[in-house]
């Protein structure tokens, strides 16, 4: 074999066992290469090796000299790719960090009840408790629930359509119209259309007024009304079941006052405020059901008495949690949300 040859082979043996090197995709394909290529026994480069001994005498310190670079770039060749694959298999990438099962993976955020849904759930509870059972509504009423009942005629300001999400009108005439309820006092109403006293009941839901929305307004907000009806029920009782409530929900350091006002459907009347950062905030309404409204579904004034009340849910949860904005509760921010 000439020297020539020799060196050929050489460079053929370098060049693919540098490429198969190179495309080994995981270890198992490594160790196959470097078998094929280094193996001590059967390897290309141990049989090349041998081929040596057919070299012209002269010719030999040059092909030897050839043969060991090209022994010792394999060789490097390998252990490059060898360090790179176990990086690789570690997990760890280009910083070759050890994978570790012990470390806890992170945990899944779970989901719960938005907060205005867990308020109505615990006054729910604490109006239970208090022998009030629960009554329901349509969010679309007609104005006969809404207003005439309530003794509020049709020449009333607050039927004026300017305060009122209207349906219909148009349509139908105008006293006929149906509205997106603006109160929860419509199932007063309708409870006692359908029951003889003693009534003691509680209805929670969304009311709709033509708000600008602020810290402590929303065209679209829930309330929780109260209504008993039976002998000799007076203001002592109203006031009384009001301030339970209210320490119940917010703590037995609640201050709540009780101002004169006016409602069509009671009488008299009072605005429910409640103390919050030193500022006295209005929760709602309450009074002694007017004898005009006993009259309307069929009650007879002279027998029974009863209170109402209507307090704005979103104000009460605020309240509870120092939220100083009740649009944040309806912005569906998670990051808000999570903390209720
Ligand atoms: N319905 C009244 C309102 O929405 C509140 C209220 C309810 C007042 C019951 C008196 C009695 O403002």
């Amino acid at each position: 074999m000439t020297l020539a040859e020799f060196l050929n082979q050489l460079d053929e043996l370098a060049s693919s066992a540098q490429q198969q090197l190179e495309q080994a995709a995981d270890l198992d394909a490594l160790e196959s290469a470097r078998v094929e290529f280094i193996g001590t026994k059967s390897g290309r480069l141990k049989a090349t090796q041998k081929l040596l001994g057919k070299i012209e005498k002269t010719d030999k310190p040059a092909a030897g000299k050839r043969f060991n670079e090209v022994k010792t770039q394999i060789q490097a060749a390998y252990e490059q790719q060898q360090q790179q694959q176990m990086a690789n298999a570690s997990g760890g990438g280009t910083g070759g960090e050890q994978f570790d099962p012990t470390v806890p993976g992170p945990r899944p955020r779970l989901g719960h009840l938005h907060p205005i849904t867990q308020t109505i759930e615990e006054l729910k509870d604490i109006m239970g408790r208090l022998g009030f059972s629960l009554a329901d509504g349509p969010e679309i009423e007609d104005e006969w629930h809404n207003f005439e009942a309530l003794n509020i005629p049709l020449s009333h300001p607050a039927r004026d359509p300017l305060d009122n999400f209207y349906l219909r009108v148009g349509e139908k005439t105008y006293d006929q119209a149906l509205l997106m309820r603006s109160q929860t006092s419509t199932v007063q109403i309708r409870v006692m259309e359908n029951t003889r006293p003693p009534v003691r009941i509680i209805s929670l839901g969304r009311v709709y007024r033509p708000d600008t929305p602020d810290a402590t307004h929303l065209p679209m907000f829930h309330q929780i009304e109260g209504l008993l009806v039976d002998r000799q029920v007076t203001m002592a009782d109203l006031k009384s079941v009001l301030r339970l409530f209210a320490s119940s929900y917010l703590g037995a350091d609640v201050h709540v006052r009780f101002r004169p006002s006016f409602f069509p459907f009671t009488e008299p009347s009072v605005e429910v405020d409640m103390r919050w950062n030193d500022k006295w905030i209005e929760m709602g309404g309450a009074g002694m059901v007017d004898p005009a409204v006993l009259k309307a579904v069929g009650y007879d004034p002279d027998e029974v008495t009863g209170f109402a009340f209507g307090l704005g849910i979103e104000r009460l949860c605020a309240r509870r949690h120092g939220i100083d904005d009740i649009r944040e509760i309806y912005k569906n921010d998670v990051r808000f949300l999570h903390q209720f």
